[in-house]
């Protein structure tokens, strides 16, 4: 089995779906441009069928992509499928991305359908959606709460009705690492024609897992993963593309897969994202946040200064942010206001450093955190003083 992970990226379609995150054509295009420039194998740009303006976008984008595959979104249904097809017939790579429940509760409560009837519908989409384009991925919605008998049942007609690539979707967040590593396994072991598509990961957030889900599922087989900038999407969200992304290049010790994902592109599109749908990312948040790269307390600013491995796994650089950020407030130590008064151009004697170091101190107590200009004030008032 190959080391390759595709990145299907599907910001432009379920990180829309985020409440308050649409995105307009000229958005859209921004997007899939930087999405390219970042190096995603499969731009799922929306859901065809779903209104005048979202197939617009997707033949937009459809005929301005070089490299990557442009997938629609379509359900298993013969409008949809024509529909997503006239939107990516202009693509270089298309693909058309269509699904359908799997689980007993969609199949009764949502669908009305009995798991013959599904089984019927995933031959008809599939093939259908198959005679008009080479590359097709069917998704089994609501994998995780699907009975295993039946998914693996449903997979293999999807992949005998001319399905590629091959989705088990964590719908709704559920699933652990463990209980989704091991539902990949088991799929790929029992299915007679598994070694026919590709495999692929979709991962949601309401258990805050999506990623840890995701990372499971490679390691149990998957080869693709769908993925959101800054994890946006439905509720809690998808998984996040540059986590995943980060995570299977600093971790190539117990995870040797290989992105194509060009890593330095990363801030710029979390900004971009971040810019278009005004969704703001939270300052804690691993890779991307504002303070994913920032330092305060004086034990890490000291070992920091020493060498950045003693706190930092990856640059900053490494990701397309600026710099490691030294924050000076209260818990700053002596090594880091040092060496920021030599950023500064100062160089005091003993006494007045002490004396400057006091008093930004004090004044780190009184304030959240301490900016370039209050250290020049504190210092210039500090030398003359005298
Ligand atoms: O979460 C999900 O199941 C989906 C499918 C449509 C792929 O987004
Ligand atoms: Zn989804």
């Amino acid at each position: 089995m190959t080391d390759r992970i595709r990145i299907f990226d599907t910001t432009l379609r379920d990180g829309e779906q985020s409440p308050g995150c649409s995105m307009n054509l000229e958005e859209k295009l921004k997007v899939a441009a930087q999405l390219e420039a970042l190096g995603v194998d499969i731009i799922e740009a929306g859901f065809a069928i779903a209104s005048e303006g979202d197939f617009e976008a997707v033949q937009a984008v459809a005929n301005m992509c070089d490299t990557a595959i442009v997938a629609s979104l379509a359900r298993a249904a013969a409008a949809d499928i024509e529909r997503a097809w006239a939107a990516l017939k202009g693509a270089r790579n298309p693909r058309i991305h269509t699904f359908i429940a799997t689980s007993p509760l969609h199949m009764k409560v949502k669908l009305n359908k009995s798991p013959e009837e599904v089984l019927e519908a995933i031959r008809f989409s599939v093939g259908l959606a198959r005679n008009l384009c080479g590359d097709v991925e069917w998704s089994a919605e609501d994998a995780t709460r699907s009975d295993p008998d039946f998914l693996c049942h449903a997979v293999e007609t999807a992949i005998r009705s001319g399905a590629t690539t091959i989705n088990l979707p964590d719908t709704v967040g559920y699933a652990t690492p463990e209980t989704y590593g091991a539902m990949f396994r088991d799929v790929i072991t029992r299915v007679p024609n598994a070694d026919q598509a590709i495999f692929s990961t979709h991962c949601h957030n309401d258990l805050g897992l999506a990623v840890a889900n995701t990372l499971a599922a490679i390691i149990a087989g998957a080869r693709q993963v769908e993925a959101t900038v800054n994890g946006i999407g439905e509720r809690a969200g998808n998984a996040a593309v540059e986590e995943i992304a980060m995570a299977l290049r600093v971790r190539q010790d117990v995870m040797p897969y290989q992105t194509r994902i060009v890593t330095t592109e990363i801030t710029r599109a979390s900004r971009l994202v971040s810019g278009v749908t005004g969704m703001q990312v939270q300052a804690n948040k691993a890779i991307v946040g504002a303070n994913a790269f920032a330092h305060e307390s004086g034990i890490h600013q000291d070992g920091m200064l020493k060498d950045s491995s003693t706190y930092e796994i990856m640059t900053p650089e490494s990701v397309g942010q600026g710099a490691t950020n030294l924050v000076l407030g209260k818990h700053s130590g002596r090594a880091a206001f040092r060496s920021k008064l030599a950023e500064l151009g100062y160089d005091l004697s003993d006494n007045e450093f002490g004396d400057a170091f006091k008093r930004f101190k004090d004044l780190a107590d009184a304030k959240k955190q301490v900016f370039d200009e209050d250290i020049i004030a504190l210092v210039d008032d500090e030398v003359l003083r005298g």
